[in-house]
């Protein structure tokens, strides 16, 4: 007998970089290496934000401030946002599960092109939610056709990695207006610009436009692959309170619309979609 829910053991792991001290010994000790295994930045922080971090640690016996409101004001105010469009957490990877928790069943199901971040297959079937990977297009994008068709009435939430990570390929033009328009009103669009501060070409849309005038877009953005801002989200993640402040931040994202009545007297839909794999096959696809 299992303590664990035994659908855990069949999730991808996720499979980390080699550790630059045993990089070092393997290359006899020539080089200092410099880790980038996940998309860090390899320059340091900006000025100031060791010092802010250190000035932060002589707090680290005090519970942080659950509503992040001043970080959150800043974002907002850099953004032209409302404080209250704003959710922080311990990186864009644990808001991405409070979302996949806040808007799925066991058994709803999560959109993604595959092969995108690999934390997706992770978080969704963390949450017991059934993860439709839709294949990249032959030039490695999403194919948001194949996606729009891949929607069921239990598709609860879709991702869409902007620039996509790991192919680097983007979406350009009116292509993220259209498919937004696309969706049903109660499926959540969630934009992941995890990269979006490397976007020079102005033809790669701003996912918070969408969000600004749309209930079910939301758009996550990291301070981490930025290797900058590491104050808030670095600082969040090693603290012991983390579990709690991401739970008193989940009131933000249920603040978006809800959804009355969706569920009654709905028949379990039959998949209108070819484009998408198999659920035998999507095990398969999410094998990083
Ligand atoms: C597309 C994408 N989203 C999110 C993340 C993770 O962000 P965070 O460190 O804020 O959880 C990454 C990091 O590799 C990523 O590539």
């Amino acid at each position: 007998m299992s303590l664990v829910r035994a659908d855990l053991a069949k999730l991808p792991s996720y499979v980390p970089g080699r550790r630059p001290a045993d990089v070092a010994d393997a290359a006899g000790n020539l080089l200092p290496p410099v880790r980038l295994a996940s998309n860090e930045v390899p320059y340091g922080p900006l000025p100031g934000v060791v010092d802010a971090i250190a000035h932060a640690a002589a707090d680290a016996h005090r519970y942080p401030d659950a509503g992040s409101v001043e970080l959150r004001g800043r974002l907002a105010a850099s953004y032209g946002l409302d404080p209250d469009q704003v959710a922080t957490g311990c990186g864009s990877v644990a808001l991405a599960e409070q979302l996949v928790r806040a808007t799925t069943f066991t058994g709803d199901e999560v959109i993604y092109s595959w092969r995108s971040f690999e934390a997706y297959p992770i978080v969704v079937g963390g949450h017991s939610a059934v993860a439709v990977p839709v294949p990249n297009t032959a030039e490695h994008g999403h194919d948001l056709a194949a996606m729009r068709a891949a929607v069921t009435d239990r598709t609860r939430l879709v991702f869409v990695c902007n620039p996509n990570n790991p192919t680097g390929t983007a979406i350009r033009g009116g292509e993220l207006a259209e498919f937004v328009d696309s969706m049903p009103a109660d499926v959540l669009v969630v934009v992941d610009e995890a990269y979006r501060e490397f976007v020079t070409d102005p033809d790669v849309p701003d996912g918070l436009d969408f969000a600004r005038g749309r209930e079910n877009v939301v758009v996550l953005r990291t301070l981490s692959s930025l290797g900058n801002g590491g104050p808030a989200g670095r600082l969040a993640g090693r603290d012991p309170t983390c579990g709690r402040h991401r739970a008193q931040n989940r009131h933000h994202l249920l603040g978006l619309q809800p959804r009355p009545g969706r569920r009654a007297g709905r028949a379990r839909p039959a998949r209108r979609n070819a484009a998408a794999l198999r659920p035998g096959d999507r095990r398969a696809a999410a094998d990083p």
